[in-house]
């Protein structure tokens, strides 16, 4: 079996990585060293497909469970949600002997994550991602954390999970328009690290919504080897997770909630980034061409909607958080796999690249 290990001394874990895996959570939570009652957080519609194959897991290892479901969405990322929460594992008895099970995309993960940070001042977490975004990337790292009407994800911890269990067969039940999403994450991080994986995913054929476990394996090392080498994003190495991130955030916030998912709007976000690489990091165009045939290999938009104007995304780029001191930091890439932090880009750079979306993409 597939399985990452993230080694950050005494907050290291595996990253189990297998299809079926669900089946055998309890197995594999109890050979971590888990022990107590678990609190499974979870969404609706996730607990619909996937809660009573993962409560029977449990049980059959022995493990007491119970459920604990918020709405479907990103809404769901709220302190509202967190005291909600916090309430019904302590109704339910839960202390800090339990510990707690997200199941479900990045959401959850992260919701149950911070719930985990801030329950009796903090308790182990389990995760098990049931989307591309969480598999590859949310449920690896330890970020947890909910939003604010100020902005996205301005509340949280670093809390890391005791085990990741990533079973590529839950992502059968997601839509369509998920699954392709997911996909931009995929390429998000080959482009950064793993030139030869590049290939990989261009080789696999969206219409079968084939999702590989050594692929998604071997993805998610990208991001592990990133944190560990920088795990709480000090050091400039873990900042380069956001290649695609900076415009990509501005194009979400300006568009009318709910109607672009965020994997559409860092699609658009690579795309800027990959022209501004070619401008500022001497990619070749060559290059740059094939990652932009990926995205458009899993049919992520490549073009910005005219209605969504420059000013408006500017608008909302000018809040995010990696304008650091009126700095642009941004990330790069030289080649394919070969990213990392520029301070050449200047805000006029960031005008040209949105306008440049509107444009007819080769
Ligand atoms: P999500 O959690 O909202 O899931 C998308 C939708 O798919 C939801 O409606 C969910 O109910 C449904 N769903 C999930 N799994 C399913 C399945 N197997 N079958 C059917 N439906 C399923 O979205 P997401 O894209 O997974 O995550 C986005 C969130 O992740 C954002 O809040 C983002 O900020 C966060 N994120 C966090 C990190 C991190 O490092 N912590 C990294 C990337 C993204
Ligand atoms: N998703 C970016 C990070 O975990 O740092």
């Amino acid at each position: 079996m597939p399985t990452v290990h993230v080694d950050l001394g005494a907050r290291s874990y595996d990253v189990m990585v297998e299809n079926g895996l669900l089946a055998r959570a309890g197995e594999a939570i109890r050979a971590a060293g888990l022990k107590g009652r678990a609190a499974i957080i979870s969404d609706e519609t996730v607990a619909r497909h996937h809660g009573a194959a993962l409560s029977a897991a449990l049980e059959a290892a022995g493990i007491s469970s119970d459920l604990h479901l918020v709405p479907s969405g990103e809404a769901s990322k709220s302190m509202a949600r967190v005291e909600e929460l916090c309430s019904s594992l302590a109704a339910a008895g839960h202390d800090r002997r339990s510990f707690v099970v997200a199941l479900g995309g990045g959401v959850v993960g992260d919701l149950a994550g911070f719930v985990a940070a801030v329950f009796y001042r903090g308790i182990p977490f389990v995760q098990v991602p049931t989307t591309i975004v969480a598999q590859v990337d949310s449920s690896v790292g330890g970020k947890t954390g909910v939003n604010l009407a100020e902005g996205k994800n301005l509340l949280g911890a670093f809390h890391q999970p005791a085990l990741v269990l990533a079973d590529p067969q839950v992502l059968a039940t997601l839509p369509d328009r998920e699954y392709r999403e997911g996909y931009a994450e995929v390429i998000k991080h080959a482009a950064i690290r793993d030139a030869g994986m590049l290939a990989d995913i261009a080789a696999l054929d969206p219409a079968t919504r084939e999702v590989p476990a050594d692929l998604i394996a071997r993805n998610i090392a990208i991001k592990a080897r990133i944190v560990e080498a920088d795990e709480h994003e000090t050091k400039g190495i873990r900042a380069l997770l956001n290649l695609g991130h900076t415009i990509g955030h501005g194009i979400e916030a300006a568009v009318p909630y709910g109607e672009m998912l965020h994997g559409e709007a860092i699609s658009l976000g690579l795309c800027a980034a990959l022209f501004l690489s070619e401008k500022h990091a001497g990619l070749a165009a060559a290059e740059s061409r094939e990652i932009l045939g990926l995205l458009r290999h899993f049919h992520l938009p490549l073009q910005l909607d005219p209605a969504i104007t420059t000013e408006r995304v500017m608008q909302k780029l000018g809040r995010d958080k990696k304008f650091e001191g009126g700095n642009i930091r941004f990330v790069l890439l030289r080649a394919g796999g070969d990213a990392y932090l520029s301070e050449a880009v200047t805000k006029d750079d960031l005008v040209e690249a949105v306008e440049l979306l509107r444009g007819t993409v080769e």
